[in-house]
């Protein structure tokens, strides 16, 4: 099972953490990776080299707008030792698309062209791609897949929304069902997965699929993929209590390597972002809320004490 790449989330601490508390059940993807100023920021580089990326299973994620950032950035990658790296052919971010990357490369019918060069050049490397439905409308993929099937892929993971709707409204599941017949590498289903139900109703639908990658349904739920991967659905008790255990490390990690007590908490705040259900509204908005370290652990003790 693949967790999914989620920018300011899954950042090396992060999957370092959930590796070692909920067990490395899980594949993990790094955020997208960019060239920038002629390079590879050092951050990044140290995110899927340092210490923190080690004990689990990890794939670099690389967005791009042309074949000299998509060339260059695989030419990074395998510096930094990576035999596997996913693109990124989705993501909705307007400064992205506005940019050429991300879901505008759907329509971009020569950069496939460069897509399909690399995959072939660099056949020591095991390429996945990561894409949406399209960019303004759930129909704009046929194209882009019948050239990924003139290669192979360890396979394409589908989010099966267009980036307009960003993270919101339907998921068009008979576009998936149309994809998934259509692609000869095997297919990846993502999106709105939030419990081991969801994740059973979406293998029972889609036998052909070869995974699926849940991105904040687990972050909300951090067991999730472990659940799921063991068949064994934890109680609410258990999956509070490790929950408290993980944020916990990164609460200390944080403030033992980030300067000052605001900065630790606003990397601290958003990791529960995606926790309302799981932790009850109380709680969840009074981290929100929270304006220093002594409300912030108020906060958290609203979910000790509801165990
Ligand atoms: C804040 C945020 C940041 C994201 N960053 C990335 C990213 O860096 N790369 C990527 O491929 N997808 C990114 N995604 C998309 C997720 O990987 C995933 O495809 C999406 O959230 C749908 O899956 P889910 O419903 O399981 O969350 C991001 C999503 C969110 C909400």
């Amino acid at each position: 099972m693949y967790f999914a790449p989620v920018q300011g989330h899954t950042d090396a601490p992060y999957r370092y953490y959930h590796a070692r508390i909920y067990g490395a059940d899980a594949i993990y993807y790094t955020p997208f990776i960019r060239w920038e100023k002629g390079g590879v920021r050092k951050q990044d580089l140290k995110s899927i080299e340092g210490d923190m990326a080690q004990g689990y299973r990890l794939i670099p994620q690389i967005i791009f707008r042309d074949g000299i950032e998509l060339n260059s950035l695989i030419s990074a990658m395998r510096e930094s030792g990576a035999m596997e790296i996913d693109l990124n052919m989705g993501c909705p971010f307007p400064l992205q698309t506005a940019r050429g990357r991300g879901a505008a490369t759907i329509l971009n019918t020569s950069l496939a062209d460069e897509v399909v060069k690399a995959v072939n050049e660099n056949s020591d490397i095991t390429f996945s791609v990561k894409m949406r439905l399209g960019l303004e409308s759930p129909d704009e993929w046929h194209s882009l897949l019948s050239r990924l099937n003139e290669v192979s892929l360890s396979h394409v993971t589908l989010h099966p929304r267009y980036a307009k709707q960003q993270y919101g409204g339907e998921v068009y599941l008979d576009q998936f069902a149309e994809f998934l017949d259509v692609s000869k590498n095997p297919v990846v289903y993502n999106g709105d997965i939030l419990t081991p139900e969801d994740a059973a109703r979406i293998k029972s639908r889609f036998p052909g699929i070869e995974e699926i990658m849940i991105g904040r349904g687990a972050l909300g739920r951090p067991s999730l993929i472990h659940e799921i991967a063991s068949g064994e659905e934890w109680d609410r008790p258990r999956r509070l209590s490790t929950m408290l255990k993980f944020h916990r490390a990164l609460y200390d990690h944080y403030t033992e390597t980030l300067c000052g007590e605001h900065q630790a908490l606003s990397k601290l705040k958003p990791f529960w972002e995606y926790a309302e259900k799981e932790i009850g509204r109380k709680a969840w908005k009074a981290i929100k809320k929270a304006v220093n370290m002594a409300k912030y652990h108020s906060a958290v003790a609203i979910v000790q004490d509801s165990l």
